[in-house]
């Protein structure tokens, strides 16, 4: 990635430093006021990650285990009733929301463009709006031009002739470009995209996919990914973050996590999807239930379904570990476990079975 590239969005990534998106000690919890227990309940705990400018960085998880909460806490758009309760959020060195919500540098997608889509406006003029938020004072027409060129960067064919249409006009794939448009339109830092093909046909998924993939890399943009489709994490992301219960339970590089598992949760989520399943990709709860976020629970929230439980891991929260350059997990019991898994294999091995 080089500066002299004539496109105006175009950032030179190879002089930043500093994480475009930097999460440390994040517990998010709702108001006593919202919950039927008459106390506030954490929803996400202690997670600490960050995501350099150009990293696709994926954040895995079963339903419910607080990544669209953490998402949106740093997008500073949490919902009302739910609050940051600690932990710093930095975006390009900055809290989110620091000054004007609209300036910020973060854009999010979902999974279903229609909701966030106007639909009672012009395509074009939706993108144009979101350009003339960001260049202040640009006139109509200019910002109408922009959009024209912004809706042919998302690859939608026939730019000026879409540009006057309505959402309804566009198939979901192309609501998802218009809205990875209007996201672009803003020249943010940081895109988070929450389960952003989900809802769409595979081959559509795979041309979403290569789109934000391609401008994450003209932009430098910092990508989070949230998925439920390993298969999705693992051909776009470097590296991968797990959540359970509201915590982060492993960090490292997709092939790491997805080949050597160090927590026994993310171990037995391999082990139960069969490759087959995994090229499919999706993500299969483990049997048992997921503590919820008024289940007290003192030490490992995964001791209830965890094989390896020892009376030390349920007595106090379990930090995340340092596991290796990049690489951390939230066990006690990592060390010893991984050693053994390594044994197991060498022993597989030597019986020729593998
Ligand atoms: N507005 C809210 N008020 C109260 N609780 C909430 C709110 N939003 C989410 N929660 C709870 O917080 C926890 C985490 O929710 P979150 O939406 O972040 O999960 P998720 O990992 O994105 O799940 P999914 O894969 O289903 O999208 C869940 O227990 C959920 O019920
Ligand atoms: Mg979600």
């Amino acid at each position: 990635m080089n500066a002299t590239m004539s496109d105006p969005t175009t950032r030179d990534v190879t002089v930043a430093v500093r994480p475009a998106i930097s999460v440390a000690d994040l517990s998010i919890e709702v108001d006593a006021r919202d919950t039927f227990v008459g106390r506030a309940l954490p929803l996400v705990r202690h997670v600490s990650f960050e995501v350099a400018p150009g990293e696709m960085v994926g954040l895995a998880g079963e339903s419910g285990s607080g990544k669209s909460l953490t998402a949106s806490a740093v997008a500073g758009l949490l919902p009302e009733g739910v609050r940051q309760a600690g932990g710093d959020i930095q975006v390009m060195g900055r809290a989110p929301g620091a000054g004007r919500r609209r300036d910020s540098d973060v854009a999010m997608i979902f999974q279903n463009p229609m909701t966030s889509l106007n639909p009672s406006m012009r395509i074009g003029d939706q993108i144009a709006e979101a350009v003339r938020l960001r260049h202040k004072g640009m006139s109509r027409k200019e910002s109408r031009r922009r959009a024209v060129e912004i809706l042919d960067r998302v690859e939608v064919n026939r730019p000026a002739e879409r540009a006057r249409q309505y959402p309804f006009e566009f198939s979901g794939g192309m609501r998802q470009r218009a809205m990875i448009g209007i996201a672009v339109a803003r020249e943010p830092s940081v895109l988070i995209a929450d389960e952003p093909t989900t809802a769409l046909d595979v081959t559509v998924q795979k041309g979403v996919m290569d789109l934000l993939d391609r401008l994450r890399a003209e932009m430098g943009l910092a990508v989070l990914l949230i998925s439920h489709d390993l298969g999705v994490i693992s051909e776009r992301c470097d590296r991968v973050l797990v959540m359970y219960s509201g915590e982060l339970v492993e960090i490292g590089t997709t092939r790491q996590v997805l080949d050597s598992p160090l927590h026994p949760y993310v171990d037995g989520l391999m082990r139960c999807i069969p490759e087959r399943a995994l090229e499919l990709g999706s993500l299969q709860p483990l049997p048992g239930q997921v503590p919820g976020p008024e289940a007290h629970i003192p030490g490992c929230r995964f001791a209830d379904r965890c094989a390896f439980v020892t009376d030390e891991c349920r007595q106090a929260p379990v930090p995340m570990a340092d596991a290796g350059p990049g690489r951390e997990v939230r066990c006690l019991r990592w060390q010893e476990l991984s050693a053994a898994r390594v044994a197991d294999v060498a022993q597989l091995d030597e019986g020729g079975v593998r």
